[in-house]
């Protein structure tokens, strides 16, 4: 089933149609009756047909669970209540206290805080490291050392990490490598095939697709999947039905939103790297990109997020920001509506200048979530904000 292609795969999830309702319905049930004694007794040996309390297992959320495994190619999926529940639970599913973690200078300031500041409160050790080094880990690597996170592209420079060297490196050394999908999603990039041990997202972003819904998602192996739930059970991140039947409804169309978003920041990456105000445009599907020969190698497309940085520094970036008109003043990416957020505002606020600078974040950086509107009416919105820089 998961040969089929990645758009059959949005639509049907893992399974053919069933008679019955053809949508799938949204059980709004905290908990389930068991007929016997003799069917809890099922239950509790394993049989999937039975539930017992939603934050465990849900109807909704399993077809939810199981058509991300289809699309991400992995065993099985495990859906949670945000991205960030998805970074807690998976992190924590894969290390310990006495363990480290090696994590990206380039990941999405959540992210970044859960390694800076909670894995080291609860006793695990944490590296940050320029995204580059970790597909040389080598000498980087201590006998502690047990898991890497990674992002690829990454939020908000876009660069491009060469997914399946780092997944090499790091099983070399027997560590797992845990990847944030959220901005290729899997209709550009699946990193479990190029070695990554287990897959995160934030469904709020593409895969839900229309800025209706927080959740998150985690895939891989079963073994890995089943520890993650079992930490789900206790940490308590579970995703509501309703959530979940708005992300399966989402996703029936994340093939078609994907290749417009896509088209769309190509478009208007073309059209800004010549600006005269534009000091540098941040896309890997220009040739000027660095990342951008890998990136045609590990993706099948190179995303919808555009970044670019002003000339004038943040009060250009602010000054763009306010001459917006139809692009929508707002965090978030992946939705049918263009967004536009300044990343020191944002996912990078509070940041000092020496960690902007190890997460190659300019201040001057202006970030594009391309929707699906026209790409002709998304550039005259931003030649007209470029006026106003
Ligand atoms: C790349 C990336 N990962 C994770 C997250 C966290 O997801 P959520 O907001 O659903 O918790 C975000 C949110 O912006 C993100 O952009």
């Amino acid at each position: 089933m998961s040969k089929r292609g990645i758009g059959t795969r949005a639509v049907h999830g893992a399974k053919d149609p069933r008679p019955g309702p053809l949508t799938v319905p949204i059980v709004q049930s905290s908990t389930f009756v068991f007929g016997s004694s003799a069917e809890m007794q099922r239950y509790l040996e394993g049989d999937e047909q039975l539930y017992l309390y939603t934050r465990y297992e849900n109807p909704t959320l399993r077809e939810l669970e199981q058509t991300l495994a289809a699309l991400e190619e992995g065993e099985a999926g495990l859906v949670l209540s945000s991205g960030m529940a998805a970074a807690t639970t998976g992190l924590l599913s894969l290390v310990k206290a006495g363990d480290e973690v090696l994590a990206s200078a380039s990941l999405y300031g959540g992210t970044t805080r859960l390694v800076r500041e909670v894995l080291p409160s609860l006793g695990v050790a944490t590296r940050i490291l320029p995204p580059a080094e970790l597909a040389r880990l080598g000498a980087l690597v201590g006998p502690r050392t047990k898991a890497v996170v990674v992002e690829s592209p990454t939020n908000p420079s876009l660069d491009v990490l060469d997914l399946a060297a780092v997944a090499a490196a790091a099983h070399d050394h027997g560590l797992a490598v845990m990847a944030d999908n959220t901005f290729a999603t899997p209709v550009l990039q699946r990193p479990l095939g190029l070695g990554v041990d287990l897959v995160m997202h934030s469904l709020t972003k593409a895969l839900g697709g229309h800025s209706d819904i927080i959740g998150g998602a985690l895939v891989g192996s079963r073994e890995r999947i089943d520890k993650a739930r079992s930490l789900l059970k206790v940490l308590g991140g579970c995703l509501d039905p309703h959530s979940a039947f708005l992300a399966l409804r989402g996703l029936k169309t994340l093939h078609l939103r994907v290749h417009r978003q896509c088209e769309n920041a190509l478009a208007l990456a073309c059209h800004l790297e010549c600006h005269p105000k534009i000091a540098r445009v941040l896309y890997p599907g220009l040739r000027s990109h660095p990342g951008h020969d890998v990136a045609r190698l590990q993706m099948s497309g190179f995303g919808g997020v555009v970044a670019f940085v002003l000339k004038g520094g943040l009060a250009a970036a602010e000054r763009f920001y306010d001459g917006l008109g139809l692009m929508a003043r707002a965090a978030s990416l992946g939705g049918v509506e263009t967004l536009v957020s300044l990343p020191v505002h944002t996912s990078h606020h509070g940041y000092t200048d020496e960690q902007l600078k190890a997460a190659g974040v300019d201040p001057g950086t202006v970030r594009v979530a391309l929707g699906v509107e026209d790409a002709p009416d998304l550039i005259e919105d931003a030649s007209r904000a470029l006026e106003a820089v």
